[in-house]
């Protein structure tokens, strides 16, 4: 089976042999890979939509897999039950998402040893969540694919330290590592928040509020890290 990059670098993070839970698995293909690779002991496969469901159970059975993958239908944590899994992925989605569906079922949560998290957008609120809640940041990862860039975070429980807000939007360990797409991440985050800047600056009101301010501080500090990498 073949599951792409992204995928396949989130798989790569799954600690061996342990009892995963992929949540909003879709076509399970996670989990089914993982087992093919005989890295992890057995799956549970959640997902809030009938479809995604039937499509899992659809790759479970092919691949032979039923007894080592439970394929269940329901939203979020509530899948799982006390102490079923070691590491929980949730891949996918939006980060509020993501961090509402942790915030829902925060006990089932902190049970497990590693939260694997790739959001689609959002990462800097996510990091910022995680932080506040117990979790340290151990792990990121920068995935190209398909002409997008994707942020993976692997989390454990633990004291966090504090981060700058431009830290928690760059991601810290990806600058610790100094992560050879850091560059392309950088320009996008630039990219991004100049051109708020510049819907903002539009109206007068939104140009004299406090958002227009914290953007400005913000892109301040994410051209002085885009000019350090520079010079690296
Ligand atoms: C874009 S797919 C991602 C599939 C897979 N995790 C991946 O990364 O390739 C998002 C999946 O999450 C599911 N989903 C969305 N919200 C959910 C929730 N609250 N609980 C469980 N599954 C959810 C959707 O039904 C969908 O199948």
């Amino acid at each position: 089976m073949n599951i792409g990059k992204r995928l396949a670098s989130i798989g790569s993070k799954v600690p061996s042999g342990c009892v995963l839970a992929d949540i909003g698995t879709d076509h399970a293909y996670l989990p089914v890979w993982l087992l093919q690779k005989q890295r992890i002991k057995s799956a549970i496969a959640g997902d809030i939509a009938q479809g995604p469901c039937k499509a899992a159970k659809n790759t479970v059975a092919m691949y032979g897999m039923k007894d080592k993958v439970d394929v269940r239908c329901g939203s979020g944590l509530k899948v799982l039950r006390d102490n079923e899994a070691d590491c929980i992925v949730i891949a996918g989605m939006g980060g509020s998402t993501i961090a509402d569906i942790l915030s829902a079922d925060l006990a089932i949560a902190q049970q497990a040893a590693m939260l694997i998290l790739q959001p689609m957008a959002g990462a800097s609120s996510l990091r910022k969540w995680l932080c506040e809640h117990g979790w340290r940041l151990a792990e990121e990862d920068l995935v190209q694919e398909g002409g997008h860039l994707y942020e993976i975070i692997v989390a454990v429980r633990g004291n966090s330290c504090e981060y700058s807000e431009a830290e928690y939007e760059v991601g810290p360990c990806l600058m610790a590592k100094q992560h050879v797409l850091l560059p392309e991440q950088l320009q996008k985050l630039l990219t991004s928040y100049r051109k708020m800047l510049l819907n903002m600056e539009k109206s007068n009101l939104a140009k004299e509020s406090e958002k227009y301010r914290q953007v400005t501080e913000l892109l301040r500090q994410l051209e002085e890290i885009s000019d350090e990498y520079k010079r690296c």
